[in-house]
């Protein structure tokens, strides 16, 4: 964490993934914007688990389909924070409202999946660096293998609005640069307290199974913590280098031969 890094902003911190960032960046002290969309308890729950960890915050609502809400969640952050040295762009809407094959997807759908990712994260930015100094970090989630594979169908509208989302990164990483600021993306694998969670229990443990039989070489599944490291990784003083990059975090699933089952892979 760079020496001045005091305040970050995570969307979608109220669970999940987020969350996992939320705590891991409260344990270096930093203070934490606690964002949620509908869960206000969720949220209130992190902003107690960053307190437990002698850090501090407060929570704001918005949907980040919505430009106008975006711009008042960075009036908060400004508002109480004045500052600002981390955006993490994470939020990502309840599956049922994306997801749908490339034949059936409606246009609201599609909108859904561009809206709440490529779009909230070029408004947030443009948002976020005007609250930054020098040295800021910003990193978005995203999950790779939907961006560049067409095998989950209903994945369409997401993976196609994550692609853009990358792209985007490398951008803004280029645009940021002489700011000090880097732009990342992390890419876990399925990762356990997430939206797997929400999944019915048959489809849990299809999942669940096929990465411990090998499909992720470390044999388990992600958890929201495991991705919070790398998100302090990744705004350490030490990554300053380290821009407009995709970095999967995924115990080596995406090294992993599609076309080989995993135990002749592994040997
Ligand atoms: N989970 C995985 O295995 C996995 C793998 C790869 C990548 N990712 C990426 O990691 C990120 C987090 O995923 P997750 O599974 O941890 O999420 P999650 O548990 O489903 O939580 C979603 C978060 O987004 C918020 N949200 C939902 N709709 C919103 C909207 N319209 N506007 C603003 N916020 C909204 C929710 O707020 P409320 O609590 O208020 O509803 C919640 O905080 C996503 O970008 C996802 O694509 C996840």
């Amino acid at each position: 964490m760079p020496p001045d890094a005091k305040h970050a902003l995570i969307t979608g911190s109220s669970r999940g993934i987020g969350r996992g960032i939320a705590l891991k960046l409260a344990e270096q002290r930093v203070k934490i914007a606690i964002h949620y969309y509908k869960n206000e308890r969720a949220a209130n729950d992190t902003l107690a688990e960053v307190r437990k960890r002698d850090s501090d915050g407060f929570i704001v609502q918005a949907d980040v389909s919505r430009p106008e809400e975006i711009k008042q969640m960075f009036r908060k952050v400004q508002a109480q924070f004045k500052k600002l040295d981390v955006f993490v762009s994470n939020a990502r809407p309840e599956v049922p409202t994306f997801f749908q094959p490339p034949l059936q997807i409606t246009l609201d759908q599609w909108d859904t999946a561009f809206d709440s990712q490529p779009k909230a994260f070029l408004v947030g930015v443009r948002e976020a660096i005007p609250l930054m100094g020098n040295g800021g970090r910003i990193v978005a989630l995203t999950y790779a293998e939907g961006s560049r594979t067409g095998g989950l169908q209903p994945w369409v509208g997401m993976g196609s609005a994550k692609a853009a989302l990358e792209s985007l990164v490398r951008y803004f990483a280029v645009a940021l640069a002489r700011r000090g600021i880097t732009v990342n993306a992390i890419s876990p694998g399925w990762t356990e307290n997430s939206v797997l969670n929400t999944l019915p229990p048959q489809a849990q443990d299809l999942i669940r199974n096929w990465h411990v039989r090998g499909w992720t070489p470390m044999g388990r599944l992600g958890t929201p913590e495991d991705v919070g490291n790398v998100v302090a990784l990744m705004c350490s003083e030490q990554a300053a280098w380290i821009t407009g990059q995709v970095i999967y975090a995924d115990g080596g699933a995406s090294l992993m031969n599609p076309e080989v089952p995993p135990e002749i892979q592994l040997g």
